[in-house]
């Protein structure tokens, strides 16, 4: 199984929205996609699809996401505006309350879509209602393993700037998870770095993504941000384990050299 998650979009519609011109870089990462990944099963993207939330934002992500040539499946973050978004999205999965939350089994594996948006707040939020669907589907996953997506990270990643903006209900969600046993790793964004983390027995993969990219900075308050090549993560799964190979636009800037293998050496087709 091939997956892709993509995140932090911050698509706007007002062209000098913010210094970065997202527009280019998700289409970028769209061309890059259509070249080297259109054999992937699905792409998620894991929240902060527009900067502004606005209709208009929507629209043209959708004109944009067209090009994919991947089925792609979204959820929202704190930048998104829920209703917005669903208007301009009403083909995209929801739970039974209305949220943008919901359930794919591929085979084996069960993956999980939360949202965790707490409309006008930064940090994220799964209330009861979140909380108990989380619980209800993890639990009725049926011996598959579980991904689960989602924007705000679970649990703390030790970044002061990112301590208080994280997924407010962490212990309980730990708890949850953790009763379950079968979540295999989580996969998040909003911190616009790369960062892999491990509470107990759960590992959890953040996405750079495909905007600006947090200067690494662990004591700083505040937040810098840089314009480094677009990103986004190919993970390849299967059933063992997965591989998280972290995809960015690096290559545009010219290739330098290439390393030919021996025959005895070339890959077998086995992730192991
Ligand atoms: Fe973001
Ligand atoms: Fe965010």
């Amino acid at each position: 199984m091939k997956l892709l998650q993509l995140t932090d979009l911050h698509v706007s519609s007002v062209p000098d929205h913010s210094l970065l011109d997202t527009r280019d870089r998700l289409e970028r990462c769209i061309r890059s996609i259509r070249s080297y990944h259109a054999d992937a099963d699905l792409c998620i993207i894991t929240g902060d699809l527009a900067d502004d939330g606005s209709a208009q934002s929507y629209g043209l992500l959708k004109e944009m996401l067209s090009e994919l040539a991947v089925p792609v499946r979204l959820t929202i973050g704190n930048h998104d505006i829920r209703r917005n978004f669903q208007e301009s999205f009403p083909d995209n999965p929801r739970d039974e309350n209305g949220f943008t939350q919901f359930v794919i089994d591929m085979g084996d594996t069960r993956i999980i879509v939360l949202d965790t948006l707490a409309e006008g707040k930064i940090y994220g939020w799964l209330c009861d209602k979140r909380m108990r669907w989380l619980d209800r589907e993890l639990g009725n996953a049926g011996g598959r393993d579980v991904y689960i997506f989602m924007h705000h990270p679970a649990f703390p990643i030790g970044l002061r700037h990112h301590q208080k903006i994280g997924l407010v209900q962490s212990q309980e969600f730990i708890r949850v998870c953790t009763r379950h046993g079968n979540v295999r790793r989580i996969f998040a964004g909003h911190v616009h770095a790369e960062t892999n983390v491990r509470s107990g027995n759960l590992y959890m993969s953040i996405c750079r993504g495909v905007s600006q990219h947090l200067l690494f900075d662990q004591l700083n308050a505040n937040a810098t941000y840089i314009a480094h090549a677009p990103a986004y993560n190919v993970i390849l799964a299967d059933e063992h384990g997965e591989a998280i190979h972290f995809y960015d636009l690096m290559h545009e800037s010219g290739v330098v050299g290439t390393s030919m293998l021996p025959p005895e050496l070339e890959w077998t087709g086995e992730l192991a």
